[in-house]
């Protein structure tokens, strides 16, 4: 398909999570969609674990787009936590897109960075089919040729055979080919899959009967001699969002205007976004291509305006939007911009278009089984009587304060020369560094003398 040798874009990736959800590998339920008790990292809140399972299926069913999910609870309860998990569970050809609600306020232009967050949720499948040359190396050699400026000959480009069962083909390769063999180590025997049209090289194992010697224990991966030609077209799926399409035909159409750099200032236009809107319809409706909805995860949501909120309701009823998940710890609150209280901050005709899952405190035996996943995973080993101090810590002021003072901790008993972190580490450490109710309380107290 055209369109898409055009593009030089890539797949949507998966957000970079800060390091604090680094445990979480998915939503750790079975095959049935329970929550296993203890499982991908995630602890109990096991309601809240199954009713992100369903959101998965759905979104992989293709039938969540333009909905919305809110996460409520308080903090530390693992909103943030579930939506990675989500996102772990969805793979990197749904897109995921996370932005904190605070980025979108403090934005100059609010609406653009919304539009912009919307379009990278939504995924465009496309089908391609390229050229392949694709069989064993049955010759190679290397062709030097004199550079006018270095003294000794460089590489100018390669001959090479290659074959299956059942064909042989041989092609002369230019240097950039040839420098990919070369680096790759590629030699007779490998079994290797050049990209026509990219010139991409990759290798893909050795044949069996070519290898020389066996081994009894070895690390290159053992292939069949392949069937069929050497020369083939594949069809091969990628991935885009409807952002990267934006990008790529705002750069071609700079690209052909003298004042280019004065079309990139101004970003992305409407009458861009217009003609991708157009060819993805296009390329849907004739099949060439598919609507992957992914997820828009706003975090912090309540933190958004009456402008954001609008925005948002609007845009969850247009033709291509993606699942939006927002995540609040606030009950009763104003909603920003107005002076009118609302639950979780949030106008009602927004509410009234979202499902709500609840997060619940954990109880003493969960803290402490997070507690002790996340010095798994930071390396922290603890001994019983500091688990339990920080369970306790955990459980009378907050999980994050307890897993905060981990790698503090850790240098406490790094000083005692002990591998092990013990309960006067913990202590050590919860002294120096205050949690939140601590550090109100201070300002609280001392009010007069801070600056306001
Ligand atoms: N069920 C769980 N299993 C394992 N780790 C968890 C679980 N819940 C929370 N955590 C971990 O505890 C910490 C706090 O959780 P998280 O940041 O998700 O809370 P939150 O509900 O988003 O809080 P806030 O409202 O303050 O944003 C994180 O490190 C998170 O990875
Ligand atoms: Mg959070």
């Amino acid at each position: 398909m055209k369109v898409v040798a055009e593009l030089t874009i890539g797949n949507p990736k998966l957000p970079k999570w800060s390091s604090i959800h680094s445990h979480i590998s998915g939503l750790g339920l079975d095959d049935n969609g329970k929550a296993k008790p203890i499982a991908s990292g995630l602890v109990g809140q096991v309601e809240a674990r199954e009713a992100c399972g369903v959101i998965v299926e759905l979104i992989k069913e293709g039938k969540l787009g333009g909905k919305g999910i809110l996460f409520a609870g308080p903090s530390g309860t693992g909103k943030t936590a579930l939506a990675v998990a989500i996102a772990k569970e969805l793979g990197e050809d749904t897109p995921f897109v996370s932005i904190n609600a605070s980025e979108i306020i403090s934005a100059e232009n609010k609406t653009e960075i919304m539009t912009q967050a919307f379009r990278r949720a939504i995924g465009i499948r496309m089908k391609e089919v390229r050229k392949i040359i694709s069989g064993v190396v049955s010759e190679l050699k290397y062709i030097k040729k004199s550079s006018p400026f270095l003294p000794q000959p460089v590489l100018g480009g390669a001959r090479l055979a290659l074959e299956t069962k059942s064909d042989k083909r041989e092609f002369t390769v230019g240097p950039e080919v040839a420098s990919q063999l070369q680096s790759f180590g590629i030699r007779k025997g490998d079994l290797i899959m050049i990209d026509a049209e990219t010139g991409e090289v990759r290798r893909l194992g050795r044949v069996k009967e070519r290898s020389s010697f066996a081994f009894d224990i070895d690390t290159e991966r053992q292939v069949e001699m392949p069937d069929g030609k050497v020369q083939t077209s594949r069809e091969i799926v990628r991935t885009f969002t409807l952002h990267d399409i934006d990008l790529s035909i705002a750069a071609q159409r700079a690209a052909f205007t003298i004042f280019g750099f004065l079309s990139q200032e101004r970003g992305i236009d409407d009458e861009v976004r217009r003609q991708t809107d157009e060819m993805v319809k296009k390329t849907t409706q004739e099949n060439k291509a598919q609507l992957v909805p992914g997820i828009l995860f706003i975090d912090d949501a309540h933190m958004l305006d009456i402008e954001a909120y609008s925005y948002l309701t609007k845009a969850m009823e247009s033709e291509y939007a993606p699942i939006i998940i927002l995540a609040t710890n606030r009950g009763i609150t104003t909603i920003r911009g107005t002076d009118e209280k609302a639950p979780h901050g949030m106008p009602r005709d927004l509410l009234d278009r979202l499902l709500i899952i609840l997060t619940k405190p954990y109880s003493q035996d969960e803290i402490m089984n997070i507690i002790k996943i996340r010095s798994d995973e930071l390396d922290v080993p603890l001994t019983e009587g500091a688990l339990n101090l920080l369970t306790k810590i955990g459980l009378e002021r907050s999980l994050r304060y307890a897993l905060q003072l981990l790698d503090p901790a850790k240098i406490f008993s790094m000083r005692r020369n002990s591998i092990k972190v013990d309960e006067s580490d913990v202590e050590n450490a919860s002294k120096l560094f205050s949690d939140v109710k601590e550090s109100t309380t201070f300002l609280e107290k001392y009010k007069e003398l801070m600056i306001k």
